[in-house]
């Protein structure tokens, strides 16, 4: 079953019915700017960073879902009608109704009774503020007067302290009323040089700024007393909850429409223009003002949606695909770079289903998140990269997390995840191969944030590799420490108290866990930087990398192979996990792809069989699951995985993640029909027609996909922010239909099903757009089976890698012949 469809012309998706199983989101705002927005409007905003400036209230975990946000409420002031146009929060029936979500804009309409409002939301580029600007029509054959509500919760800035901290909080809520704006100014009046403001475009025929007198006691956003009596009451808010509430009246000759923008913004006031007069406490708003004025003006929201659809054509011209298989133009296209793009702003802070008030950055997360934006955003992956390596610890490792506010290292969520350093060196050498840029090798670098500290980039990468060698294990293996990818295999942890973190909680000492995902994860960086040595000219480093990978290589063959794929660890006393010998958790997914990446046991036929075996016993219609079989009960020895029920997350789940590395093992290992076949079991377009089992959005990724253990299989949970999106990114473009960036050029090398006769796709590379074009031959002819041949500007090469054109060269015609 279906909530709506793509409109790919238009890049966007468009929802017909409000009642999705989950909030359907969009993210609106790249930079400093940012609101989560739902199919009903529901969601927030924040400046930066989601915990520490949210601007408006949300309250997840809450019965409906998604309450909370922008309210918009349309009132027929001859009937007392009164209702959403984006359904929400009060659920009136609507007789007619539509979410396009388009690329950082969103355009709800809803009509009832003959009243049509569109509301158009979106993040002007480069500003701070939102903006709903909405288009009331009377499609009426008499005239109509009608009100139009806008309001917002504010938050008290620090979400978690909002949350908790009522004792001050209800207290110290204050605003100031001034020409129809209502401005935020809680904590202004002492350390804060910031405040929030509530404006529209319309005079204002009355406002409310307590809640209380808003919405009436013991009413919620549902039934606003304001709304349903039809005026508002100009009440100013002293502590408890500040709102902002705005009424605007129109009459409206039938067929007539009226604009009205309501804007929510951010101001920040530069030292020495705190008060206005200096020192008389009543704030400077010479700068919103400014801003709210700019949005009076008809026509500029207009000009800013242009504005960001040029600059999404121009971002999303790096690579474009006419591959007729649908779901793979449209995620190629459209929404894989732009969930790519989000996540990469985000992180894994802000979702629906993360708060914005626990994480930092990833570490790990946001080197794997630039694999799927580096060709977009090259000189922000670059200085991505930067900032990421200044919070390197002096010793090579890692602190799991970052803040993006201040970018520094915290160890809040714990430290001694043993690969984190490796995911560096994959980052970097993705840079490299996108941009030629070796420049950035010599950049200096602090460690640990530490003033003076700085070492050239290149330095970095080195300790990456040396923090990897320093901390082998009996077999030769990386210890694993906290634990590796899998955040969730905790060998070393043992915890037995309910509630402790896994991610904090101190290791048992003595410990000599190892993983073979690391090895193997090792062996790939390790040749990055080899390459990346060689090209630096620094001889003695590169056969450094040349050896340890060899070694490492050595290890795996030796105690990595377990008969029929490679185990997944060593615990704590030495013991196998991920073998034939244990009794569950026979198999994991991780080092199976990431075998054929990294070149290991490609020559043996070790990885084939190992990819075989994946196929025989993770794959599920759904996608494929970590591990079988899932365990039963908690493993002390294991940790955080077997806490989570049988099918779901680490614990067997489909955890998305993973599975594009098992699409570039079987394109690696040359079987076309199974990489494109894992790629569309979890594609969301492709899933969009089970919408109602997969529950979440149809254009983006999900984190997870219940797996086959769950009664829920097939249930998909935490879509956006997911290193899922920058791995679905690599394995389509880089791997299946094979234009891959290298050091030395583009290459070309697609691998796709027989039944495909072709493709064509534009690819922008270091300057040049080459102009793709691919066919194959002759079906089926066993001769000529898997051959590739690349004609450039009309001339055959050797080979599929295309050798640099000169600089300045504008395109580049491919030729690809398929045998
Ligand atoms: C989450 C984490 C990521 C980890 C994965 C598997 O997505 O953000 O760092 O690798 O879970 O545990
Ligand atoms: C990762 C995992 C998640 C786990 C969390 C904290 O994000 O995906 O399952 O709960 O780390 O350990």
């Amino acid at each position: 079953m279906r909530y709506g469809h793509f409109d790919d012309e238009r890049r966007e998706y468009v929802i017909t019915r409000p009642d999705t199983p989950l909030p359907w989101i969009n993210y609106l705002g790249s930079e400093d700017y940012i609101a989560l927005l739902s199919n009903t409007a529901g969601g927030y905003s924040f400046f930066r960073d989601a915990r520490l400036r949210r601007l408006i209230r949300y309250r997840y975990n809450n019965a409906p879902l998604d309450v909370g946000g922008r309210f918009l409420y349309v009132r027929d002031d001859d009937t007392g009608d009164y209702w959403n146009p984006g359904w929400q929060p009060m659920q009136r029936e609507l007789d007619a109704y539509t979410c396009r979500h388009g690329l950082g804009y969103t355009v709800i309409a809803g009509s009832r009774g003959g009243i049509r409002a569109e509301t158009t939301y979106l993040v002007p580029p480069g500003q701070t503020l939102e903006v709903w600007r909405t288009r009331v029509t009377n499609d009426r054959l008499t005239a109509a007067r009608v009100s139009l509500f806008g309001a917002v919760e504010f938050c008290l800035w620090d979400a978690q302290d909002d949350a908790t901290n009522f004792q001050r909080n209800l207290s110290t809520g204050e605003v100031l009323v001034e020409d129809g704006v209502v401005y935020h100014l809680t904590e202004y009046r002492e350390r804060r040089d910031h405040f929030a403001w509530f404006a529209c475009s319309a005079p204002v025929a009355g406002l409310d700024t307590s809640r209380e007198a808003f919405l009436g006691a013991y009413r919620g956003w549902d039934r606003p007393l304001a709304v349903e009596r039809g005026t508002l009451g100009g009440s100013v808010a002293h502590g408890w909850q500040p709102v902002g509430a705005l009424q605007v009246t129109l009459a409206l000759e039938p067929g007539e429409s009226r604009e009205v923008t309501f804007t929510l913004g951010y101001t920040e006031n530069p030292a020495g223009h705190k008060f206005d007069p200096p020192g008389s406490g009543r704030p400077d708003t010479t700068r919103a003002r400014a801003v709210i004025d700019r949005y009076r003006r008809a026509g500029q929201v207009d000009d800013d949606v242009e504005e960001l659809r040029a600059a999404w054509e121009e971002r999303l011209a790096t690579l474009q695909v006419a591959s007729g298989n649908p779901h793979v133009d449209r995620m190629v296209n459209t929404w894989n770079p732009y969930q790519c793009m989000v996540t990469f702003n985000l992180s894994r802070s802000a979702s629906m289903f993360e708060s914005g008030i626990g994480r930092g950055m990833g570490f790990r997360d946001s080197n794997q998140d630039l694999l799927g934006f580096v060709h977009m955003v090259p000189e922000r992956a670059r200085e991505r990269i930067l900032d990421t390596a200044a919070t390197q610890l002096p010793d090579g490792g890692a602190y799991h997390q970052y803040q993006p506010l201040t970018k520094r290292g915290n160890d809040a969520v714990g430290s001694g995840f043993n690969d984190d350093p490796a995911w560096l060196v994959v980052a970097i050498a993705a840079y490299l191969k996108e941009t030629g840029d070796l420049s950035i090798l010599d950049e200096p670098v602090q460690w640990d944030n530490a003033e003076g500290s700085e070492t050239p980039l290149h330095d970095h990468l080195r300790r990456c590799i040396s923090f990897t060698l320093d901390r082998l294990g009996p077999h030769g293996l990386p210890l694993i420490g906290r634990a590796d990818w899998n955040d969730c295999l905790n060998l070393n942890v043992f915890s037995e108290h309910p509630g402790d973190s896994f991610q904090t909680a101190p290791n048992r000492p003595g410990g000599v866990a190892e993983s073979v995902f690391i090895a193997g994860l090792f062996v790939l960086a390790a040749r990055e930087a080899e390459a990346v040595a060689r090209m630096r000219g620094d001889e003695i480093e590169a056969t450094r990398c040349r050896d340890a990978a060899a070694s490492m290589t050595t290890a795996i063959e030796a105690h990595g192979w377990d008969g029929a794929w490679y185990r997944r660890a060593y615990d704590h006393v030495g013991q196998p996990v991920g073998s034939a010998e244990n009794d569950e958790g026979q198999i994991f997914i991780e080092p199976q792809g990431l075998m054929a990446m990294a070149g290991v046991g490609l020559e043996d036929g070790r990885t084939r069989t190992a990819i075989a075996s994946v196929r025989e016993r993770l794959a599920t219609p759904h996608g494929i699951v970590v591990q079988q079989p899932a365990y039963a009960t908690y493993h002390l020895e294991l940790g955080e995985i077997s806490s989570y029920p049988p099918g779901y997350k680490e614990n067997a789940g489909v955890f998305c993640h993973t599975n594009p590395w098992l699409m570039i093992g079987e394109a690696i290992t040359g079987n076309a029909e199974g990489a494109l076949d894992y790629y569309l079991r979890i594609n969301p377009s492709a899933r969009e027609a089970i919408s109602d089992v997969h529950r979440c959005e149809p254009y983006v990724y999900a984190q997870m996909i219940a797996g086959r253990d769950a009664p829920t299989h097939g249930e998909a949970k935490n879509s956006w922010l997911t290193g899922t999106a920058a791995w679905n990114m690599v394995a389509i473009s880089q791997w299946i239909l094979g234009i891959r960036p290298e050091h030395d050029g583009l290459r070309v090398e697609p691998v796709v099903p027989a039944s495909w006769t072709g493709f064509r796709a534009t690819r922008q590379f270091r300057g040049t757009t080459y102009d793709i074009g691919v066919v194959r031959a002759s079906r089926g002819d066993p001769l000529t089976a898997g051959s590739v041949e690349v004609v450039v500007d009309g001339r055959p090469i050797e080979g599929t890698l295309i050798p640099l054109p000169v600089p300045g060269t504008p395109r580049v015609r491919i030729e690809v012949v398929l045998g």
